[in-house]
């Protein structure tokens, strides 16, 4: 198991269909000890019964907009665990009204929102992450989506986050990579998720992914989880400011 006597964060988990529960399980089958966090209660009894099986630390809500509730995160990890290894980043948020139609037409307030929830959380909990992530060095891993690479129908504003989030990957690496904490993202296919499920088209784009994909399939949240498992296992410790793609091989076909 190559992930034994480690722990690591995974911020955060909405349920059993959510691509960071898929990420648990694969890093718990390699002997991860799992600290985990939720939005807030709506998603805390799910989580909490998901994860009673588990080795597995429950560290509460965390709203990633709130810099009160990164800290109250942080202070509540810091009372069970001297150190960690790893941290997960999933949150993802955008206005339904700017996933949808044209994207000239998304609004400040909507720009701000999805920015500041997908992307500046990875560097919030980054910054709230540093003095346990820095006693051995550890791995941080995002999750982004081609939408930030290519301009994807409805993706609009999501698309701008995650080209964000693939940046801010690059500079966390440059900063934190002195202190041997590596920085990488995982680019996934689409899944069928909760959250994906409510994007205009997805099924489209769905089945779509799966009949011009290399692999001729889509992924899993577990084909994610296993890939994090190597991103933060030993293993991957020369890989740091990386971008991997997890999704068949679809972003690199042309037609
Ligand atoms: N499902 C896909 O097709 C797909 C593909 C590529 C990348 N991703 C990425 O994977 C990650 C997880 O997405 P998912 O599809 O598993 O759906 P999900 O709904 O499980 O994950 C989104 C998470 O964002 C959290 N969140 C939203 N606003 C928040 C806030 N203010 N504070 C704290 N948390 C907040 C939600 O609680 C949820 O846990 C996202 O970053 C998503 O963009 C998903």
């Amino acid at each position: 198991m190559i992930l034994q006597g480690k722990t690591i964060l995974i911020a955060n988990i909405s349920g059993k269909r959510s691509t960071g529960w898929g990420i648990a399980q694969s890093l718990s089958k390699q002997g991860a000890r799992i600290a985990y966090t939720y939005q807030n209660e709506r998603f805390g009894t799910e989580v909490r019964s998901l994860f009673s099986p588990l080795d597995s630390i429950d560290v509460g809500e965390c709203d990633v907009t709130s810099d009160d509730d990164i800290k109250k995160l942080f202070d509540r990890l810091g009372s069970e665990v001297d150190a960690l290894d790893g941290l997960i980043h999933t949150p993802a948020f955008a206005k339904q009204e700017d996933l949808t139609g044209n994207f000239v037409d998304t609004s400040r307030d909507g720009f701000k929102l999805a920015l500041d929830i997908s992307c500046y959380s990875l560097i919030a909990l980054c910054k709230g992450a540093l003095p346990l992530l820095g006693v051995n060095g550890g791995a941080v891993t995002a999750l982004t989506y081609i939408g930030g690479e290519r301009a994807v129908k409805n993706y609009n504003v999501m698309g701008v986050a995650k080209a964000a989030l693939e940046s801010s990957v690059r500079y966390l690496a440059a900063d934190l990579g002195p202190k041997k904490i590596r920085v990488n993202a995982i680019s996934a296919g689409p899944m069928r998720t909760l959250a994906a499920r409510g994007l205009k088209d997805f099924m489209v784009m769905y089945e779509l992914t799966k009949e011009k994909a290399p692999l001729r399939c889509n992924i899993d949240p577990t084909d994610v989880g296993n890939t994090a498992v190597y991103l933060c296992s030993e293993w991957a410790k020369g890989v740091t400011g990386e971008i991997v793609h997890v999704d068949s091989g679809y972003h690199m076909i042309g037609i």
